[in-house]
């Protein structure tokens, strides 16, 4: 088998992030003279980048190798080979574990390793190798740069990784231990990293970090750059027409980034802000360092600088200890706040955080039934958001082609899916859409003019 010829396959769970991770692991492997295969049985090397946010999720992918196995037994009958690589915030979590349970398994690499997967596919023909150390050195800066092929293929959207890891300790989550400290990347390689996405097509960024707006990155003349900095810079090159970021913290949701909603047209109209719950009792035991209060006014700041701005948020029920009055204190949060989106859990005790280990777990079926109203409210927010939306003209950014011929899906500038009749050829164009009617999870609209360039950014506004 020659090396210009294998193969390999990636299966990505969790966040966007993992999905930008796995795209940065394909360009190293593409280095490497591999190419993607369309199922794994093709494949020479099988990676699954794993997520360990909530309950099973190492469950999950020790299932995930057992069916691997097979694969990987047929394919060394048939005179072939397959490595499988675990990798992601379970890697990292379990390290060694995972191939003391799962002998299958070639490779073990913890999120901060990924640029040196080419050097430890190599040692893993000697012997199932383990990397979940945190280097001191940035991963970004010695993996190659995204291949435009790979980009042109990915469609006009992007995801572009700002800053990483997590230093606020919330009580329940693993992100501060499976992903380290925050690290911001450097100004000139993520405004080079953009400039590439945009001459491969790229048309909007979604820059990403766990704590995105805790975003500090150095500029090239020492300087130190928040996001809201990072956002207008990135809103001057030409051909990027829309901006996101996600996830934020509300306590570092500072002035200059509220102001850049008011004053920084590419920046969309659109905010993922979890708050978690809505009682002072609980944010205080999840660590959060912010109170309802807090929340309010941040969200109260926002529209004034950005009134038609669509927030989204995340949500934990059965958090220890709370109670059916703390419930109703989230339950009211979401009604005074009116989300556009958002996404809803049951607490999972994570092994290692703090708050598995408190007294006064909620049992589940009081769990199941607070996810059942909380979801019934949510979805209220969403069908009335989505239905106010009916008649009004929205910039849609056409992104792939929908279920049935003839149809587009793209997205307005409040993340909504907008099912359109267009030609494939308009994919990447942003075009002025009457939004026709709306269902619960998108909106269908008639073009009623396109084109191309920041002309049209006027109308990303309220029409
Ligand atoms: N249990 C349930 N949900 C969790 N999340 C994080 N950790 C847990 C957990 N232990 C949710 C939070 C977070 C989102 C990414 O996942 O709402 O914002
Ligand atoms: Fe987890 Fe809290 Fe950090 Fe978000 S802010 S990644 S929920 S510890």
């Amino acid at each position: 088998m020659t090396a210009s010829r294998r193969k390999h396959f990636i299966k990505t769970f969790g966040c966007q992030m993992n999905v930008y991770d796995s795209g940065r692991m394909a360009d190293a492997l593409a280095a490497e003279g591999y190419e993607p295969a369309e199922r794994p049985e093709e494949a020479d090397l099988v990676i699954l980048n794993t997520c360990h946010i909530r309950e099973k999720a190492a469950e999950k992918v020790y299932s995930e190798v057992g069916r691997l196995r097979a694969l990987k037994e047929a394919r060394r009958r048939a005179g072939g080979e397959m490595l499988i690589g675990v990798v992601g915030c379970v890697a990292q979590a379990e390290g060694e574990e995972i191939v003391r349970r799962a002998p299958a398994v070639d490779l073990v690499i913890g999120p901060q390793s990924y640029h040196r997967l080419p050097e430890l596919l190599r040692a893993s023909r000697a012997g199932a190798v383990v990397e979940t150390e945190f280097p001191v050195e940035d991963k970004f800066d010695h993996l190659p740069a995204a291949a435009p092929a790979r980009l042109r293929s990915a469609g006009p959207t992007a995801f572009l990784t700002v800053q990483e890891g997590c230093d606020k300790f919330c009580t329940f989550c693993v992100v501060p231990y499976t992903r380290g400290a925050e690290v911001s990347r450097p100004v000139a390689a993520i405004l080079e990293e953009a400039r590439r996405l945009v001459a491969a097509g790229v048309r909007e960024i979604t820059l990403l970090g766990q704590n995105v707006n805790a975003y500090r990155g150095q500029a090239a003349d020492g300087a130190e750059w928040g996001l809201a900095r990072l956002i207008e810079a990135l809103a001057g090159l030409s051909g990027l027409e829309r901006i996101r970021y996600t996830t934020s913290h509300p306590r570092d949701m500072d002035a200059a980034l509220i102001a850049a909603h008011r004053d920084i047209p590419a920046l969309m109209p659109y905010l993922h802000l979890p708050v978690q719950s809505g009682s002072d009792r609980i944010l205080a035991l999840m660590n959060r360092k912010h109170r309802r209060d807090d929340y309010f006014a941040i969200v109260e700041q926002l529209r004034a600088a950005r009134p038609d701005i669509a927030l989204s948020g995340d949500f934990i029920v059965g958090f220890p200890g709370e109670s059916d009055r703390d419930f109703e204190d989230t339950m009211d949060l979401v009604r005074r706040i009116g989300y556009a989106q958002a996404y809803s859990f049951k607490y999972s005790p994570r092994p290692g955080t703090p708050a598995a280990g408190l007294e006064d777990q909620v049992p589940e079926a009081v769990k199941v039934e607070r996810l059942a109203a909380l979801q019934a409210e949510l979805d209220r927010g969403q069908a009335r958001f989505n239905a106010a939306t009916v008649g009004r003209r929205l910039a849609v950014l056409i992104e792939k082609p929908g279920r049935k011929p003839g149809q587009m899906i793209g997205r307005s500038p409040y993340l909504q899916s907008v099912v359109v009749e267009a030609d494939p050829g308009r994919r990447g164009e942003i075009v002025e859409t009457l939004i026709r009617s709306a269902g619960p999870n998108s909106l269908i609209g008639d073009i009623i003019a396109g084109g191309e360039g920041k002309e049209h950014r006027a109308m990303e506004a309220i029409s």
